[in-house]
């Protein structure tokens, strides 16, 4: 079988040790994989004068499939979210991510299942904001005042939430058609349109539209977001599709996964037409990182996405069987598992986890 060509950008931080650990895990699962490694994080910025240097734009672009580390967004630096500019340069519109409970892993739940389908490319994630006493804030502040939309403070920052028709349809369409190729029954559209009647009120609109052309085939609900966001905690197994805009999505992904037990566990990907970047809901973790203590399970369970995207499902199934054996056994399980079940065993490092879960591929 050829191998597929795979970008992997380790990112920083925890980024480092989660990517060689799931790279010893694909390669033992017997997938078909080889890597082109590229550089992205905030240690690039010395060199390249921008944490994301366009030869891993372009690296991505040709291999088409990349999975990545998490990366430090810099503070105060004037630079921009390299996994906000990814997703952007590349049109990955949509964010896919699993909550799944896992065996021993101190989840609240034990039969979690559900799916995230979040917005990727606009609300108030797309980044269009001015700066307290800017003259463009002050113009828009302006603009309110005289058409009557609203009086705002002279001493407000501004961002903008934008939700398109477009991207609603996009996305909301990829939900329904996730869930049938899935045999998925319900998708819910969360939203917060009672209160912002023109972007999420837009959003509610086009899903109802969406849901429409998929009638009797999958079911349809919306639910404002608050009362979302208690149902998912109350009883989450009444979920099973859920399509967000950008930060609703964002928020209830680390949400969900403290359903599961934690942001160690917890997988995704960024996808659009042309490319997809595998990637976990986590970040880079600064105080944990390089000394081997992350939970690497989350960039794995992202990489066993990556491989039924890349047609590769036995690899998959084979890394997800030994993830749950491993997790059922609880021998062997990093000090954040340990702290979210309770347990006062020893907590196993990055690396002896790693092993377990090769020797469990075996
Ligand atoms: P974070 O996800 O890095 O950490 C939140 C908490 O979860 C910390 O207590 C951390 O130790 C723990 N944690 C996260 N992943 C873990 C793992 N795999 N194993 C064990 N413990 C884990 O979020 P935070 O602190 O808000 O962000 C840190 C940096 O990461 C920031 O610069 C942020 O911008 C960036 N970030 C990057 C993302 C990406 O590259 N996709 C996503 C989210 C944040």
């Amino acid at each position: 079988m050829t191998k597929h060509v795979v970008t992997l950008i380790p990112g920083d931080g925890i980024g480092i040790e989660t990517s060689a650990a799931m790279r010893k895990v694909v390669e033992a699962s017997g997938a078909h994989i080889e890597w082109e490694i590229a550089e992205a994080g905030a240690h690039m910025i010395e060199a390249c004068g921008t944490p994301l240097p366009e030869a891993t734009l372009e690296a991505v672009r040709r291999n088409k499939v990349a999975i990545k580390g998490p990366v430090t967004t810099p503070v105060g630096t004037g630079f921009r979210s390299v996994n906000v500019a990814l997703r952007k340069a590349l049109d990955l519109y949509v964010c896919l991510r699993p909550v799944l409970s896992l065996p021993g892993a101190g989840g609240r739940y034990e039969d979690v299942d559900l799916i995230i389908v979040r917005e990727n490319s606009e609300d108030l994630y797309a980044g269009v904001e001015f700066p307290v006493g800017s003259p463009e804030a002050l113009r828009l502040i302006e603009l309110c005042e005289q058409s009557g939309a609203g009086s705002i403070r002279q001493d407000s920052g501004i961002s903008i939430k934008p939700i398109s028709i477009t991207a609603t349809r996009n996305i909301v369409r990829y939900a329904f058609d996730y869930a049938v190729k899935q045999g998925r029954s319900l998708v819910t559209a969360a939203h917060k349109a009672n209160i912002m009647k023109y972007s999420d009120g837009l959003f509610l609109q086009v899903a109802r539209e969406v849901a429409e052309e998929y009638a009797g085939k999958v079911a349809f609900e919306d639910r404002i977001i608050d009362a979302f966001c208690m149902g998912l905690v109350m009883e989450p197994s009444q979920f099973d599709v859920v399509v967000f805009p950008n930060l609703y999505g964002d928020i209830a992904s680390d949400l969900g996964a403290g359903l599961i037990g934690g942001l160690g566990i917890a997988p995704g990907a960024n996808i659009g037409k042309d490319y997809a970047v595998f990637e976990a809901v986590h970040g880079s973790a600064p105080l944990i990182a390089g000394k081997d203590l992350a939970n690497p399970t989350a960039e794995i369970l992202s990489a066993a996405m990556m491989l039924d995207h890349l047609g590769e499902p036995q690899a998959a199934a084979a890394i997800r069987k030994a993830v749950r054996t491993v997790y059922a056994k609880g021998e062997c399980l990093t000090a954040d598992i340990r702290k979210a079940t309770g347990s006062d065993k020893p907590a196993a490092r990055c690396s002896e986890f790693t092993d377990a879960l090769v020797a469990a591929l075996s």
